[in-house]
């Protein structure tokens, strides 16, 4: 999650869980972005329905699970999602729809489960906050990063203030040209804030991670031996390891 746009969020989610099903771990992720690019990612139809039903009619999330990968399925946003953000009835028991239906489905058996958020903390947002057990923040390498991790702290705090569960946080470092100062800078101060809570990995500026989408391929399908493939690799171990710097 970050409520800034265009930080890696998606890109993330997909090839951080196909590196982890290539590990040999069960994966669902789910797209609780209207936008719906997590299925496009894959090369899935995206005008099938999916969390916009389990949200707005209560659907069981069973029923929306598409097969993507070996050892990774997926839930697409569907195409009412949006609608959901809208939903006025029901109260903050409308901020645990996600966690409740979740928590009936085969989900409970899955080694991990992704959630890709959109950039708001409306409603999806807050159901995501409310389902997740652990929290990954992707910071690019500009200062308006920085701005915007100080109001993604005071998001993070109020949900667990009002769900009464902690949430574990992680940050990882995206979009990084290394040779820029800047990047340096920011990442440094982030190193700073957030001690042992900053994963090892780099993502690399890489412009294979960029193209693949629009062939329907993670960068694994796409450029195995690329720095974006090499990176994403390498978080999955962070993960899968507990390695922060
Ligand atoms: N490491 C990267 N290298 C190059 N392009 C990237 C990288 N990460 C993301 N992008 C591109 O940047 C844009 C925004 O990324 P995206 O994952 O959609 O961000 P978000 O979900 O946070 O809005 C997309 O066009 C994506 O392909
Ligand atoms: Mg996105």
């Amino acid at each position: 999650m970050n409520q800034k746009g265009g930080v890696g969020k998606t890109t993330t989610t997909i090839n951080l869980g196909h590196a982890l099903a290539r590990e040999g771990k069960t994966v669902t992720l789910l797209d609780m972005d209207p936008q719906g690019q997590v299925a496009m990612g894959y090369g899935v139809q995206d005008d099938q329905s999916g969390l916009d039903e389990v949200l707005l009619n209560d659907i069981s999330i069973d029923a929306s699970i598409i097969e993507a990968r070996e050892n990774l399925d997926l839930i697409p946003a569907g195409v009412r999602l949006s609608d959901f953000e809208h939903v006025s009835a029901g109260g903050l028991k409308r901020g645990h729809k996600l966690r409740l239906a979740m928590n009936e489905s085969s989900l409970t058996q899955r080694d991990f489960v992704l959630i890709d958020c959109p950039p708001s903390s409306g409603l999806l947002g807050i159901n995501a906050m409310f389902a997740a057990d652990e929290l990954i923040i992707p910071v690019s390498g500009d200062y308006l990063s920085l701005q915007g991790l100080s109001r993604m702290m005071q998001i993070l705090k109020r949900a667990e203030s009002l769900s009464g569960h902690t949430i574990k946080l992680w940050l990882v470092m995206t979009r990084m040209q290394m040779r820029r100062r800047l990047t340096q800078e920011v990442r440094g101060r982030v190193l700073k804030y957030f001690p042992n809570r900053v994963f090892n990995t780099v993502i690399r500026e890489n412009v294979a991670l960029a193209e693949c989408p629009s062939f329907g391929k993670t960068i694994f399908d796409y450029k195995k031996k690329s720095a974006g493939a090499e990176d994403y690799q390498s978080l999955a171990q962070d993960i899968l390891q507990g390695r922060t710097s």
